[in-house]
């Protein structure tokens, strides 16, 4: 697709601030699961390759990352909980810095979306224990996802702190922030959707409560390294891994009491027009950030018009990213694009990953 050049005062093109992150333009990479670290979850030098090549986003999220071992879901996606990991971002943060970008590490726990032979033998944990519908990729081919089970009340303060530990990491390899994943299913997810989240302690029941937990992480992770460093994901009624949602008046709960804490950024994955993004722009005080979803590839001229009428402050773009390591310069000039290979999205090598060719 060849489109016209974007106006060199377009609101896709204007500076924007996020916290502590300066972005010269609202152009911002989602975070996308690649699969392609070391076994042991050590982010290695093709990523940091493939993350340095789109050094020209406004800002990079990265690939959800699991903050500890048994918050791993698929293989081969990065940890941030050992010496090692923490060494590999570090690689990944001097590659986006050397290339005049940003980088914040997306902290996601998969909750109950794993299986027990990913996570070495553990039982995955959940809110509660029911099994979500479907199959998942493990070692060995796709399996049913393992039941989980269910988080004491007393362990919750555990599991703060694992996402306490791996945001200190983060900062400490030199990334510029992290992103707590609260959407698409994963572990904070769970907790906040009444169908998956059948807890009677002061973490399920009420939106109030089943918004506790995050507001608890988001909480501890931004009084460790800074709200200014802090942004969080949400995708309400996104049924994405077997979530039902009916009552999404949790989030605006959970905005409400985010909003306190002075976050870096708010992103929520919705669809144009869907009543919640206006009803959660409303409540948020700090920069707002939206990505169309799945349904639809980003389309360029409908995220320049949602950000020139205010519905967001920047976009966040996924798949076309992933085929076009300068995609603001494409844009930009409105020059041809590369296609996504989806048979390379998920594991493999540099095929599909750093090989997508760049503008000359
Ligand atoms: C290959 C692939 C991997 C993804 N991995 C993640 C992830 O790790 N974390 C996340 O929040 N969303 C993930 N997503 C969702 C994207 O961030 C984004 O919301 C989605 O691709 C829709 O945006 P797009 O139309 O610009 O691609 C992934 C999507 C794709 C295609």
């Amino acid at each position: 697709m060849t489109s016209s050049a974007l106006k060199p005062d377009s609101p896709l093109l204007q500076p924007v601030t996020a916290g502590a992150l300066q972005a010269p333009n609202r152009i911002w990479m989602a975070p996308l699961t690649r699969n392609r670290a070391d076994a042991d979850g050590t982010p290695n030098a093709l990523q940091a390759e493939y993350y340095g090549q789109r050094a020209g986003a406004g800002v990079i999220i990265t690939e959800g990352s699991q903050p500890s071992a048994v918050g791993q879901g698929y293989p081969r996606t990065p940890g941030v909980h050992t010496d090692a990991q923490q060494q590999g971002w570090q690689r990944i943060a001097e590659a986006v810095h050397a290339g005049g970008g940003r980088v914040v590490l997306q902290l996601m726990h998969v909750g109950r979306i794993s299986h027990t032979s990913t996570i070495g033998g553990e039982t995955p944990v959940a809110p509660s224990a029911v099994r979500a519908a479907g199959e998942v990729y493990t070692p060995a081919g796709p399996q049913a996802f393992s039941e989980p089970r269910e988080l004491a009340t007393d362990e919750l303060p555990g599991v703060v702190a694992e996402y306490v530990d791996a945001a200190q990491r983060a900062v400490a390899a030199g990334l510029d922030g992290v992103e707590l994943h609260a959407a698409n299913g994963y572990l904070l997810h769970q907790f906040l959707a009444d169908g998956v989240n059948r807890r009677t302690d002061q973490y399920g029941g009420s939106a109030e409560n089943r918004a506790r937990f995050v507001v608890d992480v988001a909480t501890a992770v931004s009084a460790a390294i800074g709200a200014d460093r802090v942004g969080i994901r949400i995708s309400p009624a996104h049924p994405f891994n077997d979530i039902s949602e009916i009552d999404v008046s949790v989030y605006e709960a959970l905005t409400t009491q985010l909003a306190e804490l002075n976050l870096a950024y708010l992103h929520v994955l919705a669809a144009p027009g869907d009543p919640i993004i206006a009803k959660l722009r409303a409540i948020w005080p700090g920069t707002f950030v939206l990505n169309t979803g799945f349904g639809v590839e980003s389309d360029r001229d409908q995220l320049e018009r949602l950000v020139a009428d205010g519905v967001a402050d920047a976009v966040t773009v996924g798949r076309p990213f992933l085929a076009n390591p300068d995609l603001v310069r494409r844009w930009t000039e409105g020059t041809e694009l590369n296609e996504p290979d989806q048979d390379t999205f998920y594991a493999g090598d540099a095929k599909g990953y750093t090989d997508y060719p760049a503008l000359p």
